[in-house]
């Protein structure tokens, strides 16, 4: 693929919000034509809309058996190769383990975990034709969990082991894994209730000032692709949680043992899940 994505094709699953929305936008400007996936129709439409040709919007859900397979052949069909793979698509399942039930558990990792390795299967014989980069986008809690947000971070704790071990695997195909692991970043993330329900008007827990633009974001991980990076961490105070998670993991236990997260009322989410036993993410 060389250091530009000029010429390239690139997937990128959850295009139709936030990280992914900003992904298609980068990775257009750079060169790239893009096979845009997500759910909601309208939403990833408006995101293809100023691209005409370039991107291909294709309704699918990571959790179906079947769906990114007929993703990728749309986009071999359109666009004749794929070097690029972004396992983006995730949400978060949040509150106390006492108040989940094991669906919960199992609703998380069918997205943010399965979800990722339906990507990986349906995508990897274009990108060992193409010799091509799968990116996975984990999190900063794939380092640290957190009381609260226990399923989440289990899920991206599963989702940096598959990156780690499949890098070695796939080196010998000259495909490169590249781990992204963001702080917080301005999307609807922590606007979406443990059932993935999206509450538009909800109010983000996270201060503005510790968001990193989701343009920021993008441009940061479309670099670490071209230059097909093993890992790139998004924001400072994501830099510092992971440094304290290596480096001084006893510190990181006792500090985190010693966090309170507070539980969340219904009203705060806002929207219509609010009447459900609530337990918005504030980490993510
Ligand atoms: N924002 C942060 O602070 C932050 C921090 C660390 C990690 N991350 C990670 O970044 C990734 C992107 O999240 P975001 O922050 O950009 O959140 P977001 O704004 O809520 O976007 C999530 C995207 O995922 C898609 N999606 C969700 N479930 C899907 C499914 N079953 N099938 C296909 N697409 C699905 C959504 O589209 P549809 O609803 O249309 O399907 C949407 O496009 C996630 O993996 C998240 O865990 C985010």
């Amino acid at each position: 693929m060389g250091r530009s994505l000029e010429g390239s094709v690139v997937l990128v699953t959850g295009a139709s919000a936030g990280i992914g929305a900003a992904l298609v936008q980068e990775a257009v400007g750079r060169g790239a034509r893009v096979v845009a996936v997500a759910r909601r129709q309208e939403r990833l439409e408006q995101v293809a809309a100023a691209f005409g040709e370039r991107v291909l919007p294709v309704v699918a859900d990571v959790r179906v058996d079947g769906e990114l397979e007929r993703a990728v052949a749309g986009g071999l069909e359109r666009f004749g190769r794929l070097d690029v793979a972004v396992a983006n698509a995730g949400f978060g399942v949040a509150g106390f383990l006492e108040e989940l039930t094991l669906e919960d558990i199992r609703r998380q990792f069918e997205t943010n975990v399965f979800g990722v390795v339906r990507t990986l299967y349906a995508t990897l014989p274009a990108l060992v034709a193409s010799r091509g980069t799968f990116a996975i986008v984990g999190s900063v809690m794939g380092y640290v969990s957190v009381g609260g947000s226990v399923p989440y971070s289990m899920s991206k704790f599963a989702v940096r082991a598959l990156a780690e071990g499949l890098r070695c695997e796939l080196r010998p195909h000259g495909v490169a894994v590249v781990l992204v692991s963001p702080g917080f970043v301005e999307s609807d993330i922590r606007r979406t209730d443990r059932w993935g329900v999206v509450h538009e008007h909800a109010r983000d827990t996270v201060p503005p000032w510790l968001r990193m633009p989701t343009g920021v974001a993008a441009r940061k991980i479309v670099r670490a692709i071209v230059q097909r990076r093993r890992e790139v961490i998004l924001t400072t105070h994501g830099r510092i949680a992971v440094f304290l998670a290596r480096h001084l993991p006893r510190t990181t236990a006792f500090l985190l043992a010693r966090a309170r997260p507070r539980r969340r009322s219904g009203k705060e989410a806002g929207g219509p899940a609010a009447s459900r036993p609530e337990g918005q993410l504030r980490a993510r």
